[in-house]
């Protein structure tokens, strides 16, 4: 198939261009000027549209014989001042990128989402992700939508971060109880998930939630990430009130680490009933024992 990819330059991304490559599938895929560098290792074998989403009109008509669109784009915090908003990135985006499709008469599309995606979340990135969901599922298109866990894997900040912290600090700071549960999926289930579905009928108008094989809270996820590399977090349990009020105060300021909608998307939990996702698409889940290993290594 020919596949129009939108967010291919991110984490996520990185990984699933391999896995559609050897999959024998031609992308083309709209990357901003500056980040072609992400993915070097794949220019010689991708079609590059430079641009963003909201030039589309300069670029759609090198769109041609597209089979399918997947929607990658997200963000995990926004800045207003400079216009990076969910609600432009998660549901305009989205919607601009529906339309385009119907526009050309490409009915398949694969969207991703995420775990937690709803109304009525705090977080507005889970309600932006869900109002997207809302509009590709009214649009007539073929649409999947695929709402994974956290997803661990290579190239994933988080890992790293946890064990630079553990490194640097005396006490790992955990927000409140820290007993909040994590369901952590291996990135390479959730590509397979998506080239899987590109070809399996049964997938077209599902919404898949994934998360991995193991469930468990994010004090004991932090154990495992320091176990897997021969350390022991000390941890220290900061109240959620303090955070919030730290994280209201900062978290415009691009170096803070954290915002207050990231705290509540931790406090709102992350699992999930996956069954459904496997099974249709014949996917073995990865333990996340490997899932770490292979992060690590
Ligand atoms: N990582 C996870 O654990 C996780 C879990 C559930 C769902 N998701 C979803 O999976 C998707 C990919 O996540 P990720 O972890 O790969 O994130 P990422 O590394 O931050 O990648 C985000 C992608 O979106 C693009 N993007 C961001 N702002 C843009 C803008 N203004 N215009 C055009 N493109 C823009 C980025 O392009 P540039 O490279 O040019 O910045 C990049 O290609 C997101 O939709 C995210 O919500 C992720």
């Amino acid at each position: 198939m020919r596949l129009f990819v939108t967010g291919a330059s991110g984490y996520f991304g990185s990984n699933l261009l391999p896995r559609l490559i050897e999959a024998g599938h031609k992308l083309v895929c709209l990357i901003r000027k500056g980040s072609e560098k992400k993915i070097e290792k794949y220019l010689e074998d991708i079609e590059i549209i430079s641009g963003g989403i909201s030039e589309i009109p300069s670029w759609k008509d090198q769109l041609e014989d597209i089979d399918a669109f997947i929607n990658l784009i997200g963000i995990i915090r926004e800045f207003p001042s400079r216009g990076i908003t969910f609600e432009k990135l998660h549901f305009r985006t989205t919607k601009s990128l529906a339309d385009l499709a119907s526009e050309r008469g490409i009915k398949r599309f694969l969207q991703m989402s995420a775990l937690g995606a709803s109304p009525d979340s705090k977080a507005e990135y889970h309600r932006t992700k869900y109002k997207a969901e809302q509009y590709l599922q009214e649009s007539g298109l073929a649409w999947t939508i695929f709402r994974p866990a956290f997803i661990i894997g290579k190239g994933n900040d988080f890992v790293e971060t946890v064990l630079n912290l553990m490194d640097s600090a005396p006490l790992f700071p955990i927000i409140g109880s820290g007993e909040y549960r994590m369901q952590p999926v291996d990135v390479d289930n959730v590509t397979e998930g998506f080239v899987k579905s590109l070809s399996e009928q049964t997938a077209s108008g599902k919404i898949y939630e994934i998360g991995g094989p193991d469930r468990f809270s994010y004090n004991r996820m932090v154990d495992l990430i320091a176990e897997a590399r021969g350390k022991k977090a000390r941890k220290i349990h900061l109240p959620v009130f303090m955070m919030k009020g730290v994280a209201g105060l900062f978290e415009y300021f691009k170096s803070f680490p954290l915002t207050k909608g990231q705290i509540n998307m931790l406090l709102e939990e992350n699992f999930t009933d996956s069954r459904e996702f496997f099974e249709d698409l014949n996917i073995t889940p990865i333990i996340f024992d490997e899932s770490i290993k292979k992060a690590l290594s």
